[in-house]
Protein backbone atom coordinates (compact mmCIF):
# COMPACT_ATOMS: atom_id res chain seq x y z
CA UNK A 1 0.00 0.00 0.00
CA UNK A 2 1.29 3.54 -0.56
CA UNK A 3 3.87 3.85 -2.64
CA UNK A 4 7.60 2.73 -3.35
CA UNK A 5 10.00 5.38 -3.13
CA UNK A 6 13.99 6.36 -3.95
CA UNK A 7 15.75 6.78 -0.57
CA UNK A 8 18.53 4.53 0.58
CA UNK A 9 18.01 3.66 3.71
CA UNK A 10 14.95 2.32 4.95
CA UNK A 11 13.45 1.71 8.40
CA UNK A 12 11.26 -1.57 8.90
CA UNK A 13 8.95 -0.96 11.34
CA UNK A 14 7.38 -3.81 13.21
CA UNK A 15 4.87 -2.84 16.14
CA UNK A 16 3.70 -5.80 17.95
CA UNK A 17 1.53 -6.80 20.80
CA UNK A 18 4.04 -6.48 23.31
CA UNK A 19 7.17 -5.19 21.78
CA UNK A 20 8.34 -2.26 19.10
CA UNK A 21 11.13 -3.81 16.71
CA UNK A 22 13.00 -1.67 14.22
CA UNK A 23 15.55 -2.42 11.59
CA UNK A 24 17.57 0.19 9.50
CA UNK A 25 18.53 -1.24 6.43
CA UNK A 26 20.70 -0.38 3.32
CA UNK A 27 20.42 -0.64 0.12
CA UNK A 28 22.76 -2.01 -1.92
CA UNK A 29 23.21 -5.16 -3.95
CA UNK A 30 24.22 -8.27 -4.17
CA UNK A 31 22.30 -7.56 -0.73
CA UNK A 32 21.03 -5.00 0.94
CA UNK A 33 22.58 -4.49 4.42
CA UNK A 34 21.41 -4.57 8.41
CA UNK A 35 23.01 -0.89 9.89
CA UNK A 36 21.18 -0.91 12.59
CA UNK A 37 18.29 -2.87 14.84
CA UNK A 38 16.00 -2.34 18.02
CA UNK A 39 13.57 -3.24 20.05
CA UNK A 40 11.39 -1.84 23.05
CA UNK A 41 9.72 -3.83 24.91
CA UNK A 42 6.66 -3.51 26.86
CA UNK A 43 6.36 -5.94 30.11
CA UNK A 44 3.48 -4.21 32.03
CA UNK A 45 1.40 -6.49 29.96
CA UNK A 46 2.78 -9.59 31.93
CA UNK A 47 0.37 -8.42 34.69
CA UNK A 48 -2.20 -6.21 33.40
CA UNK A 49 -3.14 -8.27 29.32
CA UNK A 50 -4.79 -5.01 28.85
CA UNK A 51 -1.74 -2.78 28.56
CA UNK A 52 -0.27 -4.50 25.56
CA UNK A 53 0.74 -2.29 23.05
CA UNK A 54 -1.83 -3.58 20.80
CA UNK A 55 -4.09 -6.55 20.33
CA UNK A 56 -7.33 -7.41 18.68
CA UNK A 57 -9.45 -6.01 21.09
CA UNK A 58 -7.26 -3.11 21.98
CA UNK A 59 -6.92 -0.14 20.51
CA UNK A 60 -3.71 1.32 19.73
CA UNK A 61 -2.74 4.57 21.32
CA UNK A 62 -1.24 6.71 18.70
CA UNK A 63 0.39 9.28 21.09
CA UNK A 64 1.81 5.99 22.96
CA UNK A 65 3.33 4.07 20.19
CA UNK A 66 4.72 7.23 19.07
CA UNK A 67 6.69 8.23 21.97
CA UNK A 68 7.67 4.72 22.12
CA UNK A 69 9.16 4.82 18.86
CA UNK A 70 10.73 7.85 19.50
CA UNK A 71 12.75 6.97 22.27
CA UNK A 72 13.63 3.68 20.38
CA UNK A 73 14.96 5.73 17.69
CA UNK A 74 17.09 7.71 20.62
CA UNK A 75 18.21 4.59 22.03
CA UNK A 76 19.45 3.35 18.74
CA UNK A 77 20.61 6.85 17.57
CA UNK A 78 18.52 5.59 14.11
CA UNK A 79 18.45 9.20 12.07
CA UNK A 80 16.58 7.31 9.33
CA UNK A 81 13.31 8.75 8.54
CA UNK A 82 11.83 6.85 5.84
CA UNK A 83 9.67 3.52 7.02
CA UNK A 84 8.37 0.64 6.31
CA UNK A 85 5.68 -0.75 8.70
CA UNK A 86 3.78 -3.80 9.19
CA UNK A 87 -0.03 -3.71 10.09
CA UNK A 88 -1.41 -6.78 12.28
CA UNK A 89 -3.00 -9.74 11.12
CA UNK A 90 -5.89 -8.82 13.30
CA UNK A 91 -6.13 -5.34 11.67
CA UNK A 92 -6.08 -7.00 8.02
CA UNK A 93 -8.09 -9.05 6.02
CA UNK A 94 -6.57 -11.47 3.65
CA UNK A 95 -8.36 -13.94 1.23
CA UNK A 96 -7.36 -15.67 -1.77
CA UNK A 97 -9.79 -16.61 -4.21
CA UNK A 98 -9.37 -17.90 -8.44
CA UNK A 99 -10.09 -16.38 -11.38
CA UNK A 100 -9.70 -16.84 -15.19
CA UNK A 101 -6.61 -15.58 -17.10
CA UNK A 102 -6.87 -12.18 -18.57
CA UNK A 103 -5.03 -8.78 -19.15
CA UNK A 104 -3.94 -6.77 -15.91
CA UNK A 105 -6.56 -3.86 -16.34
CA UNK A 106 -9.21 -6.66 -16.97
CA UNK A 107 -8.10 -8.53 -13.89
CA UNK A 108 -7.97 -5.38 -12.03
CA UNK A 109 -11.93 -4.81 -12.87
CA UNK A 110 -12.92 -8.52 -11.52
CA UNK A 111 -11.20 -8.32 -8.40
CA UNK A 112 -12.55 -5.14 -7.51
CA UNK A 113 -15.82 -6.58 -8.20
CA UNK A 114 -15.40 -10.13 -6.66
CA UNK A 115 -13.51 -7.57 -3.84
CA UNK A 116 -17.60 -7.19 -2.57
CA UNK A 117 -18.41 -9.68 -2.04
CA UNK A 118 -15.36 -11.10 0.22
CA UNK A 119 -14.95 -8.11 2.34
CA UNK A 120 -16.22 -7.11 6.00
CA UNK A 121 -16.38 -3.58 5.44
CA UNK A 122 -18.08 -1.25 2.55
CA UNK A 123 -15.44 -0.67 0.29
CA UNK A 124 -15.68 2.95 0.97
CA UNK A 125 -13.92 2.22 4.40
CA UNK A 126 -11.22 -0.38 3.36
CA UNK A 127 -8.46 0.18 1.14
CA UNK A 128 -7.61 -3.02 -0.85
CA UNK A 129 -4.47 -4.46 -2.97
CA UNK A 130 -3.77 -7.38 -4.75
CA UNK A 131 -1.33 -9.58 -6.23
CA UNK A 132 -1.40 -12.55 -8.37
CA UNK A 133 -0.06 -15.35 -6.57
CA UNK A 134 -0.18 -18.50 -9.04
CA UNK A 135 -1.52 -20.14 -12.12
CA UNK A 136 -3.42 -23.19 -12.10
CA UNK A 137 -4.72 -25.74 -14.99
CA UNK A 138 -8.63 -26.41 -13.93
CA UNK A 139 -11.13 -28.08 -16.18
CA UNK A 140 -12.75 -24.83 -16.84
CA UNK A 141 -9.62 -23.74 -17.76
CA UNK A 142 -6.51 -21.85 -17.02
CA UNK A 143 -7.36 -19.80 -13.49
CA UNK A 144 -4.88 -17.18 -11.44
CA UNK A 145 -4.78 -17.30 -8.07
CA UNK A 146 -5.45 -13.83 -6.39
CA UNK A 147 -4.15 -12.69 -2.63
CA UNK A 148 -6.66 -10.15 -1.83
CA UNK A 149 -5.39 -7.92 0.80
CA UNK A 150 -7.97 -5.15 2.76
CA UNK A 151 -7.15 -2.99 5.46
CA UNK A 152 -9.90 -0.48 7.26
CA UNK A 153 -8.96 2.67 6.02
CA UNK A 154 -9.51 3.87 10.28
CA UNK A 155 -6.33 1.65 10.36
CA UNK A 156 -4.17 3.37 8.38
CA UNK A 157 -4.95 6.63 9.82
CA UNK A 158 -3.90 6.07 13.07
CA UNK A 159 -0.56 4.06 11.23
CA UNK A 160 0.00 7.38 9.65
CA UNK A 161 -0.70 9.39 12.77
CA UNK A 162 1.89 7.41 14.77
CA UNK A 163 4.42 7.79 12.52
CA UNK A 164 3.83 11.73 11.70
CA UNK A 165 3.53 12.17 15.61
CA UNK A 166 6.99 10.31 15.74
CA UNK A 167 8.22 12.56 13.02
CA UNK A 168 8.81 9.69 10.40
CA UNK A 169 7.51 9.25 6.92
CA UNK A 170 5.79 6.24 6.60
CA UNK A 171 6.41 5.27 2.81
CA UNK A 172 4.39 1.72 2.68
CA UNK A 173 2.56 -0.40 5.00
CA UNK A 174 2.58 -4.34 4.58
CA UNK A 175 0.61 -7.32 6.09
CA UNK A 176 3.57 -9.03 8.36
CA UNK A 177 2.38 -12.51 6.33
CA UNK A 178 4.47 -10.82 3.29
CA UNK A 179 6.76 -9.26 5.64
CA UNK A 180 7.77 -12.55 7.19
CA UNK A 181 7.90 -14.40 3.34
CA UNK A 182 10.32 -12.10 2.22
CA UNK A 183 12.46 -12.53 4.93
CA UNK A 184 12.87 -16.16 5.50
CA UNK A 185 12.18 -18.00 2.46
CA UNK A 186 14.92 -18.27 0.16
CA UNK A 187 14.52 -17.96 -3.66
CA UNK A 188 15.57 -21.28 -3.90
CA UNK A 189 12.91 -22.60 -2.10
CA UNK A 190 9.94 -23.74 -4.51
CA UNK A 191 8.66 -25.99 -2.61
CA UNK A 192 5.44 -25.02 -0.08
CA UNK A 193 6.46 -24.21 3.51
CA UNK A 194 4.69 -23.40 6.67
CA UNK A 195 5.95 -20.58 8.67
CA UNK A 196 5.09 -20.25 12.20
CA UNK A 197 5.80 -16.32 13.84
CA UNK A 198 4.55 -17.18 17.61
CA UNK A 199 5.04 -13.66 19.37
CA UNK A 200 3.42 -12.86 22.40
CA UNK A 201 -0.82 -12.43 21.61
CA UNK A 202 -0.38 -14.07 18.40
CA UNK A 203 0.76 -16.64 15.98
CA UNK A 204 1.29 -16.13 12.24
CA UNK A 205 0.61 -19.00 10.18
CA UNK A 206 1.78 -18.54 6.50
CA UNK A 207 2.45 -21.00 3.70
CA UNK A 208 4.70 -19.55 0.96
CA UNK A 209 5.17 -21.67 -2.15
CA UNK A 210 7.38 -20.00 -5.18
CA UNK A 211 7.96 -17.05 -2.73
CA UNK A 212 4.27 -16.22 -2.63
CA UNK A 213 2.12 -15.87 0.24
CA UNK A 214 -0.47 -18.42 -0.80
CA UNK A 215 -2.16 -18.94 2.96
CA UNK A 216 -2.46 -16.35 5.79
CA UNK A 217 -3.82 -17.47 8.80
CA UNK A 218 -3.82 -16.05 12.78
CA UNK A 219 -4.35 -17.44 16.30
CA UNK A 220 -4.27 -15.84 19.37
CA UNK A 221 -2.64 -18.66 21.09
CA UNK A 222 1.25 -17.79 21.82
CA UNK A 223 3.97 -16.48 24.41
CA UNK A 224 1.78 -14.99 26.42
CA UNK A 225 -0.88 -18.37 26.49
CA UNK A 226 2.47 -20.40 27.72
CA UNK A 227 3.54 -17.85 30.57
CA UNK A 228 0.24 -17.96 31.55
CA UNK A 229 -0.54 -21.60 31.76
CA UNK A 230 2.98 -21.64 33.85
CA UNK A 231 1.58 -18.87 35.83
CA UNK A 232 -1.88 -20.30 36.70
CA UNK A 233 -0.40 -24.12 37.16
CA UNK A 234 2.76 -23.22 39.88
CA UNK A 235 0.44 -20.39 41.08
CA UNK A 236 3.08 -17.85 40.59
CA UNK A 237 3.09 -14.60 39.54
CA UNK A 238 3.63 -13.80 35.82
CA UNK A 239 7.02 -12.25 35.81
CA UNK A 240 8.68 -15.56 37.43
CA UNK A 241 6.50 -17.43 35.25
CA UNK A 242 7.80 -15.58 32.04
CA UNK A 243 11.49 -16.05 33.82
CA UNK A 244 11.12 -20.35 33.52
CA UNK A 245 9.74 -20.17 30.58
CA UNK A 246 12.82 -18.50 29.12
CA UNK A 247 15.32 -20.45 31.10
CA UNK A 248 13.77 -23.77 31.24
CA UNK A 249 11.46 -24.09 28.39
CA UNK A 250 10.63 -28.03 27.43
CA UNK A 251 14.06 -29.08 28.26
CA UNK A 252 13.35 -28.68 32.77
CA UNK A 253 15.29 -31.07 34.53
CA UNK A 254 13.20 -33.93 36.51
CA UNK A 255 12.65 -32.39 39.38
CA UNK A 256 10.73 -29.13 36.84
CA UNK A 257 9.37 -31.83 34.49
CA UNK A 258 6.04 -30.10 35.55
CA UNK A 259 6.59 -27.29 33.24
CA UNK A 260 6.40 -29.30 30.26
CA UNK A 261 3.30 -30.63 31.15
CA UNK A 262 2.16 -27.33 31.88
CA UNK A 263 3.08 -25.87 28.29
CA UNK A 264 2.47 -28.85 26.07
CA UNK A 265 -0.97 -28.45 26.31
CA UNK A 266 -1.04 -24.40 25.17
CA UNK A 267 1.99 -25.50 22.14
CA UNK A 268 -0.49 -28.06 21.22
CA UNK A 269 -3.06 -25.81 20.31
CA UNK A 270 -0.77 -23.95 18.32
CA UNK A 271 0.50 -27.06 16.54
CA UNK A 272 -3.41 -27.96 15.69
CA UNK A 273 -3.55 -24.64 13.92
CA UNK A 274 -0.31 -25.02 12.15
CA UNK A 275 -1.42 -28.89 11.15
CA UNK A 276 -4.98 -27.35 10.14
CA UNK A 277 -3.37 -24.94 7.51
CA UNK A 278 -1.01 -28.09 6.63
CA UNK A 279 -4.30 -29.89 5.73
CA UNK A 280 -6.45 -27.15 3.95
CA UNK A 281 -3.37 -26.21 2.08
CA UNK A 282 -2.37 -29.42 1.00
CA UNK A 283 -6.01 -29.75 -0.28
CA UNK A 284 -6.44 -26.98 -2.25
CA UNK A 285 -3.04 -26.76 -3.94
CA UNK A 286 -2.36 -30.18 -4.65
CA UNK A 287 1.09 -30.42 -3.37
CA UNK A 288 2.60 -31.26 0.02
CA UNK A 289 4.34 -29.38 2.81
CA UNK A 290 7.79 -30.77 3.62
CA UNK A 291 9.11 -28.07 5.87
CA UNK A 292 8.06 -25.90 8.95
CA UNK A 293 10.11 -22.62 9.74
CA UNK A 294 9.46 -21.37 13.23
CA UNK A 295 9.99 -17.64 13.58
CA UNK A 296 8.98 -14.62 16.30
CA UNK A 297 9.88 -14.61 20.58
CA UNK A 298 8.21 -17.79 20.78
CA UNK A 299 10.39 -19.83 18.39
CA UNK A 300 13.09 -19.12 20.95
CA UNK A 301 11.54 -21.55 23.37
CA UNK A 302 13.98 -24.46 24.71
CA UNK A 303 13.25 -27.42 22.71
CA UNK A 304 10.58 -26.30 20.95
CA UNK A 305 11.73 -27.57 17.52
CA UNK A 306 12.04 -31.38 18.39
CA UNK A 307 8.58 -31.32 19.63
CA UNK A 308 6.95 -29.71 17.01
CA UNK A 309 9.10 -32.34 14.47
CA UNK A 310 7.53 -34.64 16.34
CA UNK A 311 3.94 -34.15 16.30
CA UNK A 312 4.02 -32.81 12.62
CA UNK A 313 6.39 -35.26 11.25
CA UNK A 314 7.99 -32.53 9.46
CA UNK A 315 11.44 -30.81 9.00
CA UNK A 316 11.50 -27.91 11.10
CA UNK A 317 14.20 -24.65 11.67
CA UNK A 318 14.50 -21.67 13.00
CA UNK A 319 13.86 -18.48 10.78
CA UNK A 320 16.85 -16.66 10.16
CA UNK A 321 16.39 -13.02 7.97
CA UNK A 322 19.95 -12.28 8.70
CA UNK A 323 20.74 -14.53 5.44
CA UNK A 324 19.27 -12.17 3.22
CA UNK A 325 21.40 -9.15 4.67
CA UNK A 326 25.10 -8.27 5.32
CA UNK A 327 25.29 -7.43 9.05
CA UNK A 328 28.31 -6.09 11.08
CA UNK A 329 30.55 -8.84 12.54
CA UNK A 330 30.23 -8.31 16.01
CA UNK A 331 26.56 -8.99 15.52
CA UNK A 332 27.74 -12.94 14.95
CA UNK A 333 27.34 -14.23 18.47
CA UNK A 334 23.77 -12.89 18.38
CA UNK A 335 23.11 -13.85 14.73
CA UNK A 336 20.63 -16.71 15.54
CA UNK A 337 18.25 -14.42 17.88
CA UNK A 338 18.31 -11.25 15.92
CA UNK A 339 17.84 -13.11 12.41
CA UNK A 340 14.70 -14.36 13.95
CA UNK A 341 13.10 -12.22 16.49
CA UNK A 342 13.40 -9.02 14.00
CA UNK A 343 12.22 -10.97 11.10
CA UNK A 344 9.09 -9.30 10.35
CA UNK A 345 11.10 -5.67 10.83
CA UNK A 346 13.90 -6.64 8.47
CA UNK A 347 11.13 -8.03 5.81
CA UNK A 348 9.83 -5.18 6.05
CA UNK A 349 13.24 -3.20 5.75
CA UNK A 350 14.48 -4.96 2.46
CA UNK A 351 10.69 -4.51 0.34
N1 LIG B 1 13.69 -17.71 25.21
C1 LIG B 1 12.36 -17.70 25.12
N2 LIG B 1 11.65 -18.81 25.42
C2 LIG B 1 10.32 -18.81 25.33
N3 LIG B 1 9.58 -17.76 24.96
C3 LIG B 1 10.24 -16.62 24.66
C4 LIG B 1 11.65 -16.53 24.72
N4 LIG B 1 12.01 -15.28 24.37
C5 LIG B 1 10.86 -14.62 24.11
N5 LIG B 1 9.80 -15.42 24.29
C6 LIG B 1 8.38 -15.08 24.15
O1 LIG B 1 8.14 -14.50 22.90
C7 LIG B 1 7.01 -13.64 23.01
C8 LIG B 1 7.32 -12.34 22.33
O2 LIG B 1 7.55 -12.62 20.99
P1 LIG B 1 7.60 -11.46 19.90
O3 LIG B 1 8.63 -10.48 20.29
O4 LIG B 1 7.74 -12.13 18.58
O5 LIG B 1 6.15 -10.85 20.10
P2 LIG B 1 5.48 -9.58 19.44
O6 LIG B 1 5.97 -9.47 18.03
O7 LIG B 1 5.62 -8.39 20.32
O8 LIG B 1 3.99 -10.00 19.51
P3 LIG B 1 2.95 -10.32 18.35
O9 LIG B 1 3.71 -10.88 17.18
O10 LIG B 1 2.03 -11.28 19.00
O11 LIG B 1 2.30 -9.04 18.04
C9 LIG B 1 6.72 -13.44 24.49
O12 LIG B 1 5.59 -14.20 24.85
C10 LIG B 1 7.98 -14.01 25.14
O13 LIG B 1 7.71 -14.60 26.40
MG1 LIG C 1 5.33 -10.15 16.13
Amino acid sequence: MFNVFGSKNVLGVDIGTASIKIAEIKKGSPKPKLLNYGMLEASAHLERPNEAIQASSLKLSERQTAEALKELLNQTKITTKDVIASIPSFSSFVTFFDIPVMSAPDTQKVVSFQAKQYLPLPLSEIEIEWIKVGEKDTEEGKKQQVLLISVPKEQIIKYQNIFKIAGLNLKALEIEGLALARALIGSNDTEPILLADIGCYNTNIIVVENSFLRYNNFTDYAGASLTRAIANGLGIDARRAEELKKNRGLLAAAAEAELSTLLLPFLDVIIREAKRAINSYQNSSGTSIKKVILAGGGANLLGIEKYFERETGLEVEIGNALTKVDYPLELEPMAREVGNTFAVAIGLGIK
